[in-house]
């Protein structure tokens, strides 16, 4: 899978994503970062792409030209790369999205949807945003990760890239991924301990070290529930809702 970010801070976008889990999924080739830079589409020798608002207020907004040309040169990449792998011929419109805090809520169940498919365009605002129509004419997605603002849609973007790369297959060792397959889907996890048994006195639940393992499923089971209600009711809310019937046979 290929992700494109667009933005005006390549560094602080590459600088992330190449450590870790995603850093190693780049250098096994699984996953793809490209970080096109939309000053080098600025058409000026200042590399201004930004410019009061029309109508006034304050700040200033970037201009559609080089947000529209930095796209362009994204999609002959793509296209480049298609016709290498000889697979150019059902050209599919590439999903690009928009970094605003006026977008739909970032959710798990979005990145599901996102590592589907094999590009995925990240555009990042910076300054008060972007030019309105440019907007109109290449974004398909508008995509909030929070209700608060950021100076930038770089960490947005990042957020995104990360959540949907450890979907993609291979990222992530065959123990980490099966958690999110598991029954406890909709819940929190568990808490969880390792070495030592003992740390200033508090030790690791009995159960965990009685090798029992049908006692430690339903002891985690029960421990999420308890979490989800205390920490995310309104996540319980809905669990509850959902598995009403096996709930209630459990009683
Ligand atoms: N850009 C600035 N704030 C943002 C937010 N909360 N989500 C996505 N993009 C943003």
């Amino acid at each position: 899978m290929y992700f494109h970010i667009m933005t005006l801070f390549p560094e602080m976008v590459l600088g992330g994503l190449n450590e870790s889990i995603t850093g190693k999924a780049i250098e096994k080739g699984l996953i793809g970062v490209d970080a096109v830079n939309i000053r080098d589409f600025a058409g000026n020798r200042y590399g201004h792409v930004d410019d009061y608002t029309y109508g006034g207020g304050a700040g200033m907004l970037m201009q559609p030209g080089p947000v529209y040309d930095a796209y362009q040169h994204v999609l002959a990449q793509i296209a480049v790369r298609k016709e290498k792998k000889g697979t150019s011929a059902q050209a599919k419109k590439v999903r690009v999205l928009y970094m605003t805090p006026q977008g739909q809520p970032f959710k798990q169940c979005m990145a599901e949807e996102y590592a589907k498919e094999e590009d995925l365009v990240l555009l990042c605002g910076h300054y008060e945003g972007i030019d309105e129509r440019v907007l109109e004419m290449i974004v398909t997605d508008y995509v909030s990760i929070g209700d608060f603002v950021l100076t930038g849609g770089e960490l947005p973007a990042m957020m995104i890239v990360d959540a949907t790369s450890r979907l993609v297959p291979g990222v992530l060792g065959s123990d980490e991924s099966a958690v999110y397959e598991s029954f406890y889907d909709g819940l929190l996890e568990y808490p969880q301990y390792t070495r030592p048994e003992e740390f200033m006195g508090k030790k690791v639940p009995e159960v965990l070290l009685s090798g029992h393992h049908k006692n430690i499923e339903e002891w985690r089971y029960e421990q999420s529930m308890q979490r989800t209600q205390e920490r995310r009711p309104d996540l319980y809310e809905i669990y509850v809702e959902v598995h009403r019937e096996e709930l209630e046979k459990r009683r």
